[in-house]
């Protein structure tokens, strides 16, 4: 999503901003621009296009200075883009310059009440409306102004804004959409996300849905949407400067997947003591859990894959009846949440917009809801009744690897303790899968190792045209995600199917040549896939097949295999991922992709 950074203080306002925001890159954007007062008026430089351009354009900040200012990257919602649908936006006069990221749902009547009293719009953006409503509302007192736009504002907002009249101060305003703010000895701070500031400051405050924040050279202020001044405890973050770089890995999705053995371990661990899982954030008694009826699991993208995951664990491992959908539909269909059922929504930036509504629908229903998430302080870890963190770290790259295999761990933990409270899962089962839990890290390892193997046969893809991914029961959840990390970032299309299903229309598809990834570590439901197999290649398809050491009954059928070490056939998800995340991975680096910044694609989907 956009990207926003502000500053006042000591230095030179303009290149903290770039920097900034070139450490907010990965929320994907398409034009970038800044406004910095300079002794007497705001000027504002803004552009389509990559942050490079507005480097060049204002020869990194050099052509703006004054050590007071706001900067955005903008990823298009409202207005195609371009140069003047850039942020910031500004009043006729130029004297209160807006950056914004989210969506103001309310703008069009506002545009024409605005239009109606005089003023004129240059753009076709929402946050152009801001920007004349903050000119419409102020009479001198700028927190005055912005509280009575809030009032009058329906939608999500983040929000930078500088007045020409006060150069002493910058303000941030936040309503769903995610906003932090910072201060070091040289000055105070803006940011959408963590990274944008960490080289200042590692102690930031989380703005609070409907909070101003009026930042000052040395200090800053917190106010509520009724100009009521609050106090705030900062919140220290631990993450080093490396977690947000490279670390000598060629992108970051490359280094985040060989994170993966740390994300399971940091995630599994804590919640494993004297043989028992412990997950003290769940908030839920043994009866509570022993009260449930069924369970809802709601996300987006891939963490909508480790829902459907997870139905099958929990049916399997607790018997509770489990229901998975996707957000965007979820909050839309009225559902139907009886007493007693348990709302699950999975998330890893803990901001897309879908998942937070759906969230937001199912308390309005009634309903708690257990966020598993992996950003701390994220508007759905805040609203969640209840949290369990995913601790796989800042996740940059936007096709996520480390995020997703921590929220199936959180998965496998909530389904064995959930099976064991309720006496479906013996002593010795229970603790056969906890130390099946525990190789996990080690055996990802290993299939990392593998990496090189995987490279050369993805190379011999980087040309195809269609790539299908099949499974049954837990493999077909896991054929979503290869099939998703394939296309995400090689562009290559791309889809999963239930094996079983293939024969209902789409194998007419399948060609001379046609790669069909064919997944089966389910030992219960391994003839079956293998028959799929015959099936597809049969009409002349290319079978990779992943599936598990010592089914060697498989090359039969297969023309490449990759096996993954035995474990839990309910955890074979956490192993089978990894050889297709790398398969996806190296056909986009073969491609030339931009592996961590895909194509219209953003970190977090803070918009509908
Ligand atoms: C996954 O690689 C994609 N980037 C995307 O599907 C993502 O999983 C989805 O947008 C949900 O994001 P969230 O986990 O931050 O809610």
């Amino acid at each position: 999503m956009c990207g926003i950074v502000g500053y006042i203080g000591k230095q030179a306002a303009a290149p903290v901003i770039l920097e900034g925001l070139s450490k907010l890159e990965y929320r994907g954007y398409d034009s970038a621009g800044m406004a910095v007062f300079n002794g007497e008026t705001i000027q504002i430089k803004k552009s389509v296009g990559r942050l490079k351009v507005l480097e060049e354009l204002t020869h990194g900040g050099a052509t703006m200075p004054g050590n007071v200012g706001i900067g955005h990257t903008r990823w298009a919602t409202h207005g195609a883009p371009s140069d003047v649908n850039s942020h910031p936006h500004y009043n006729a006069s130029e004297t209160i310059a807006v950056v914004h990221n989210g969506i103001i749902e309310n703008y069009l009547p506002l545009k024409e009440k605005l239009v109606s009293k005089g003023y004129q719009f240059v753009s076709d953006t929402d946050t152009e409306v801001l920007a004349h409503l903050i000119d419409y509302y102020y009479k001198g007192n700028p927190l005055e102004a912005i509280t009575k736009v809030m009032h009058r504002v329906q939608g999500s907002y983040a929000l930078g804004i500088m007045f020409a009249e006060h150069p002493d101060q910058i303000f941030a305003v936040r309503k769903d959409s995610p906003l932090i703010v910072g201060q070091n000895e040289d000055g105070c701070f803006i940011a959408s996300d963590v990274p944008a500031i960490l080289k200042y400051t590692r102690k930031v405050y989380f703005i609070e849905n409907q909070e101003v924040v009026r930042l000052r050279a040395d200090h800053m202020h917190f106010y509520t949407v009724d100009e009521e001044e609050i106090t705030k405890e900062p919140v220290t973050i631990d993450w080093d400067a490396d977690a947000a770089e490279k670390g000598g890995y060629e992108h970051f999705m490359l280094k985040e997947m060989y994170e993966q053995p740390k994300t399971v371990t940091d995630t599994l661990m804590p919640r494993i003591k004297d043989n028992d899982i412990v997950i003290e954030e769940l908030g839920m008694s043994d009866d509570e859990i022993k009260a449930i009826k069924k369970i809802f699991i709601v996300a987006c993208g891939s963490a909508y894959h480790t829902g459907v995951t997870a139905k099958y664990i929990i049916e399997g491992a607790a018997r509770i009846p489990v229901e998975v959908d996707v957000a965007s539909e979820f909050r839309y269909r009225k559902p139907i949440l009886e007493e007693g059922t348990m709302v699950v929504v999975i998330s890893q930036s803990g901001e897309t917009a879908d998942t937070l509504a759906a969230l937001r629908e199912s308390q309005k229903l009634g309903h708690k809801v257990l966020g598993i998430v992996n950003v701390v302080g994220s508007s759905i870890a805040r609203e969640a009744d209840n949290v369990m963190y995913t601790w796989a770290g800042p996740e940059i790259a936007v096709a996520t690897t480390k995020a997703y295999s921590a929220q199936l761990i959180a998965l496998y933990l909530l389904a064995m303790k959930f099976g064991k409270v309720r006496g479906q899962i013996d002593d010795a089962t229970f603790i056969d899968m906890l130390e099946s839990l525990k190789k996990l890290p080690s055996q990802i390892e290993m299939l990392l190792s593998n990496k090189e193997r995987i490279q050369r046969f993805a190379n011999r893809y980087v040309g195809a045209k269609d790539v299908f991914f099949i499974g049954r029961g837990i493999d077909y959840a896991i054929s979503m995600e290869g099939s998703l990390k394939l296309k995400e970032i090689s562009y290559i299309h791309s889809e999963a199917y239930a094996a079983g299903e293939l024969k209902h229309g789409t194998i007419s598809l399948i060609e001379e040549g046609t790669l069909v990834a064919a997944v089966a570590t389910q030992d219960a439901l391994f003839q079956k896939t293998l028959s799929n197999m015959v099936e597809v290649k049969a009409r002349g398809a290319f079978v990779l097949a992943v599936t598990n050491e010592g089914n060697t009954d498989i090359e039969k059928a297969a023309d490449y295999v990759i096996y993954i070490p035995k474990t839990h056939p309910y955890f074979t998800n956490s192993l089978a991922i990894i050889p297709l995340q790398l398969f996806g991975y190296y056909v986009a680096v073969g491609k030339g992709c931009d592996v961590d910044k895909p194509r219209n694609l953003a970190k977090s989907v803070t918009v509908e």
